[in-house]
């Protein structure tokens, strides 16, 4: 029998042994072995919910491009805003997961910060998204972010966002890591509307945290209120031209 002399490295580099929070491009976001499906998770919600290419994406904390492997090719050219303060992540996640061809390519734009201080007009984002921030982030700091990209979405804008759930507020505050803070809804709604934000909680499994909706004020919430997001339900109605006249419903 002859062993795969890459097996071990193959393993070795996708950090499967390692603990949430070691430094290690796939370690240091989360659980190693589900790097896969929380990008999945992710990318899903947002094409269930309407983002196409010629949509404006911010990703808050995008870390390796655990979600940005997937958009950066599926956007189009200039339309992916990553902010991450911890610069190795991205370099590491472009060196391992998607190259510097696509960089060139589709020219994403990077911010090495822990803000959006950098850009001065509005940016005139469609969607923006928080996987696993709002779990790290003091009242102060979270209050901050909404504020921050609620300037930068369009009136019709959305920003996805998950966070840890409990009966009272944590009162740690600034950035807590790898450790977690856990908040009620009803001050997390609180924290919304004070910045102009409507909210709402999604049905979208997530294996540890809750996703919600922080919406500008001409978003369409018919796509998450009172029911399951699926494909089906955005895209039958709205994709205008497909030729069947109705779908198949297997017997
Ligand atoms: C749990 S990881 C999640 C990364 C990414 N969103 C994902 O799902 O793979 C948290 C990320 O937030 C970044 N981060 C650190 N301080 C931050 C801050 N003040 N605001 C936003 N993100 C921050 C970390 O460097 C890290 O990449």
């Amino acid at each position: 029998m002859f062993s795969n002399p890459f097996k071990k490295q193959i393993k070795d580099n996708l950090g499967l042994d390692l603990k949430p929070g070691d430094a290690h491009y796939r370690a240091y976001v989360g659980p190693p072995g589900d790097y896969d499906l929380i990008s999945a998770m992710v990318f899903n919600l947002l094409t269930c919910l309407g983002l196409r290419q010629h949509h404006k994406v911010l990703d808050i904390g995008c870390g390796s491009l655990r979600t940005g492997r997937l958009l950066i090719p599926y956007l189009n050219r200039g339309n992916y805003y990553g902010v991450e303060p911890n610069k190795w992540l991205v370099e590491d996640g472009i060196k391992s997961e998607i190259g510097q061809d696509l960089i060139r390519t589709k020219a994403p734009i990077f911010s090495y910060t822990d803000c959006l201080k950098e850009f001065k007009q509005p940016l005139g984002l469609d969607y923006a998204f928080a996987q696993s921030i709002f779990s790290h982030t003091g009242t102060d700091l979270f209050d901050r972010w909404l504020s921050e990209v609620a300037y930068h979405l369009r009136d019709d804008g959305v920003l996805f966002a998950t966070f840890l759930i409990d009966e009272v507020d944590s009162t740690e505050s600034g950035w807590i890591y790898p450790g977690c803070v856990q908040f009620t809804p009803d001050s997390v709604k609180k924290m919304a509307l004070k910045n102009g934000l409507g909210f709402s909680m999604l049905n979208w499994f997530h294996p540890r945290q809750y996703w919600a909706a922080f919406y500008k004020v001409d978003y369409d919430t018919s796509l998450i209120k009172n029911d399951e997001i699926s494909w089906n339900k955005y895209t039958i109605p709205r994709i205008k031209d497909h030729k069947k006249p109705s779908q198949y419903t297997p017997k």
